[in-house]
Formats: structure tokens, C-alpha cells, sequence
């Protein structure tokens, strides 16, 4: 089989950068190791920023997410027992929207299989060859059963952290830079009502903890745990019990529902350099994570395929590769400044240790986020996405 781009990995960055070729007039085809029905159920992230709705919009995926999607226009901020919101549509004129990265992969894949765009799940032994910039690179899978090969011209390897991509790049090419939290998040999905309207970010002595949701009956909610803990020792009644704990304010309440999913997610910076290695470019989480409390990781993999697709789209239609050369460094500028912001709002609102210096520096900031207008413009201008990076 021969392609023009072969994609690895139908994740947001996968689906979203095959889109974008399509409407370009690009081939390409999705090679997917997991079923359709695992990829479209897997519980991850849930906050769009206007940048990534706006994209969706624009290549035709919006449709479900309009009607359904909530618009919020900030977050509250707690700690020391009060609870402070910052009017992030005030202060940027722009919005955020809470929509489950499943609903966009659900989404983008009916878009796909709509028009008979190539999409294979359930491949295995996915191993990428020859991209060096003068070789003629291939992927080679089993399907069915059967040994395949794809020849292409570039591959884009969207195959999330733990793909086959950033593996197979030569020793020597990338520089690797990262730093592991001494903490992990336990999030839940809960059948009850959203006990907030809008997402409530809380820095707490035991920990933090970030109530979100999913829509008008479903809460999803997230509690700092050890870096190596057990969710078999987090009983529903445990974890809303600790939930009631750090997210403890006077005259209201948190309501309870029954727990449907839950699960441990470590934390992690990590970004790699170039993004790219000849043919072969990387995109989303195969080339960087950031820690989730920022709501990036998903922001961050949609903006990586516009700007690989701008630059594959110039490179077909005039053959001059200036701007697939300068992918990474154009990438990485955004990866970069999303980087500081996530690491950012990760030590502003976790408990970090037993020293209590952190924590009453983690509580001079937050006061100043809070009270100064220059502080807060900041925070609310980076929560919802920096349009001009
Ligand atoms: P992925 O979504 O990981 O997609 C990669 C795809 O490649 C997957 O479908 C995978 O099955 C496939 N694949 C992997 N290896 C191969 C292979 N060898 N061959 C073929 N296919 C392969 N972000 C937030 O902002 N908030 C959150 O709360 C949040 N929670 C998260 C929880 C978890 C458990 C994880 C792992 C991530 C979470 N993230 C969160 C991050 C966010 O979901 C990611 O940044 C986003 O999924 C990145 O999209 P992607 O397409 O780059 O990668
Ligand atoms: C969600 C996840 C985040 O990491 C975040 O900062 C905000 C919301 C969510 O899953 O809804």
C-alpha cells in the first residue's frame, strides 16, 4: 500500500492532523494499535480552549460539540478557606469549554470513516524504517493477521508517550528534558449533578484537588495522591470522603454520587528536541507531556498537527520544505511557553512536601493571583491558550 502521509496513532493529534490533510487534498492513512471501541471510551482529558474549539469548528468536527460542549468563562481558585474566581472571559475575551476527549475522538473518527478515509485499528507490530531525508520511508504492521507494509512519503508519528515513533529515531538526534512530580492524580467520573458551575481548582494541607465535569449530570473529579498509589486502597467512600475534606467551604456543599470510573495518572514534564528526525515528525504526546493542571495536553497535540499540516500543505503545493524544516522550532515555541505554564499552576496548587516555606509561598501567590489585575491577566490569558504562539 502506498499513502502520502502515514499517520501512527488515532488519538486527537492523529485524527485532527488527518483531517486537516484531507481537506487539503492529502492522503493519508491512521494506523491505530487499540480497537475503535477502546480509543473512543478511554476517560482522559475534558477543557478545550477556544484555539482547539475554534480548529474542531473549521474542519468540520464541531457539529456535536456546539450543542453539547459547556462554555465557561474562569475558574475559582481555593485555599485558606475562601474561594476566589478569576473572570478569565473578562480579562481575554475569550471562553473555554469542557467536552470529553472521548466526544472529539468519537467525533473525528464518524468524520473519517464517513468518507472512507483509510483508518485501521487493532494493528500490531507497528515499526516505522527508512525516514532518513533521502530514504523512502515505510511502515511495516500486522493486520488481520497479515504482514503489511506502507510506503509513504513522510510519517507523523501521533502515537501518544509510550509509542514506537520517538523510539526509533537514532540515537544522537534528540535531547530529551524532564521532571517527575512526587505525586500522581486519582480522578473520578461520578453520576451526580456538578456541584459547581464553573471548575474549581483547591490547594489544601492534605493536598490538591480539581472538581470539574462533564456535563449537567456527570462530575468528574480529581484528588493529589502518592506518586506510587494503589487505587485498590481508594474505596468511593474513601475518596469522597477526602474530597469533602479539601473542598471543605462554608455554606456549600458537595453532593455524592455513584463513582463509574476512576484511575491513577502519574504526573510528568517531558519534552523532546527536535520534534522531528528526517521524515519522521512527531506531534502531541509522543513528542512532550505536560502535567494535566494546566487542561493542556490535548490543547497543546491539536496545536502541534495545525502547524505540521500548514507545513506539509506548502511542501506539496510547492515543493520547498522551509516550513516542514522549520516544524520544530515553530512547535516547540508553544510546547515551551505551555511547559512553564503547566509546571506553573502544578507547584502553585499541590502540595509539594513537608517543607512549610512552600506553602506559605504557594500561599503569598495565590493571594496575589487572586487581588492583583496584572497577576491574574497572566493566569487567564495562559489558561485559555495564547492565540499569537
Ligand atoms: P494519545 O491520545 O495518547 O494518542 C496516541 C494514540 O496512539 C493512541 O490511540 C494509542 O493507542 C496509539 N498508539 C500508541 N502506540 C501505538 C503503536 N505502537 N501503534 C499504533 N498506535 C499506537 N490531559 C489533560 O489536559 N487533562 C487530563 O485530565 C488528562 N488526563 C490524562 C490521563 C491519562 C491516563 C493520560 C495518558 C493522559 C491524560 N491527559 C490529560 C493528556 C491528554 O489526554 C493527552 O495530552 C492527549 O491524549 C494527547 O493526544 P495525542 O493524540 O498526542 O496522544
Ligand atoms: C480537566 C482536567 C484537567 O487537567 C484540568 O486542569 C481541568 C479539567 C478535566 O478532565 O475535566
Amino acid at each position: 500500500m502506498r499513502t502520502q502521509v502515514g499517520i501512527v496513532g488515532a488519538g486527537p493529534a492523529g485524527l485532527i492532523l488527518a483531517q486537516l490533510l484531507h481537506l487539503a487534498g492529502i492522503e493519508s492513512v491512521i494506523l491505530e494499535n487499540r480497537s475503535r471501541e477502546y480509543v473512543e471510551h478511554r476517560v482522559r482529558a475534558g477543557l478545550l480552549e477556544q484555539g482547539t474549539v475554534d480548529l474542531l469548528t473549521e474542519i468540520g468536527a464541531g457539529e456535536r460539540l456546539k450543542e453539547e460542549a459547556l462554555e465557561h468563562h474562569g475558574i475559582y481558585l481555593q485555599f485558606d478557606g475562601r474561594r476566589e474566581y478569576i473572570a478569565a472571559t473578562e480579562i481575554t475575551g475569550r471562553s473555554i469549554h469542557i467536552y470529553g476527549q472521548q466526544e472529539i475522538v468519537k467525533d473525528l473518527i464518524a468524520q473519517r470513516l464517513g468518507y472512507d478515509g483509510p483508518l485501521l485499528f487493532e494493528v500490531d507490530d507497528v515499526a516505522v524504517h527508512d525516514f532518513d531525508k533521502h530514504g523512502e520511508p515505510r511502515i511495516t504492521y500486522t493486520h488481520e493477521g497479515r504482514q503489511q507494509r506502507l510506503e509513504c512519503d513522510v510519517i507523523a508519528g501521533c502515537d501518544g508517550f509510550h509509542g514506537v515513533c520517538r523510539p526509533a529515531i537514532p540515537k544522537g538526534v534528540l535531547t530529551t528534558y524532564q521532571r517527575e512530580y512526587p505525586f500522581a492524580w486519582l480522578g473520578i467520573l461520578a453520576e451526580v449533578a456538578p456541584s459547581t458551575d464553573e471548575l474549581i481548582y483547591a490547594h489544601h494541607p492534605n493536598g490538591f484537588a480539581l472538581h470539574s465535569m462533564r456535563s449537567s449530570t456527570v462530575s468528574r473529579l480529581y484528588l493529589q495522591v502518592k506518586p506510587d498509589e494503589q487505587i485498590e486502597y481508594w474505596s468511593d467512600k474513601r475518596i469522597w470522603a477526602e474530597l469533602q475534606t479539601r473542598f471543605a467551604l462554608a455554606g456549600w456543599t458537595l453532593q455524592e454520587g455513584p463513582v463509574i470510573e476512576k484511575g491513577i495518572t502519574p504526573m510528568r514534564s517531558f519534552v523532546t528536541e527536535p520534534m522531528q528526525s528526517g521524515r519522521l515528525y512527531l506531534a502531541g504526546d509522543a513528542a512532550h507531556i505536560v502535567p494535566p493542571t494546566g487542561a493542556k495536553g490535548l490543547n497543546l497535540a491539536a496545536q502541534d498537527v495545525r502547524v505540521l499540516a500548514e507545513a506539509l500543505v506548502a511542501w506539496y503545493s510547492t515543493g520547498d520544505t522551509a516550513q516542514l524544516d522549520g516544524y520544530s522550532d515553530r512547535a516547540l515555541r508553544r510546547v515551551w511557553r505551555v511547559q512553564d505554564f503547566s509546571h506553573y499552576m502544578t507547584t502553585l496548587l499541590h502540595r509539594l512536601g513537608d517543607d512549610p516555606f512552600d506553602d506559605r509561598l504557594q500561599r503569598a501567590r495565590l493571594e496575589y493571583v487572586t487581588s492583583s489585575d496584572a497577576a491574574a491577566k497572566s493566569l487567564a490569558e495562559n489558561y485559555v491558550g495564547l492565540p499569537e504562539y
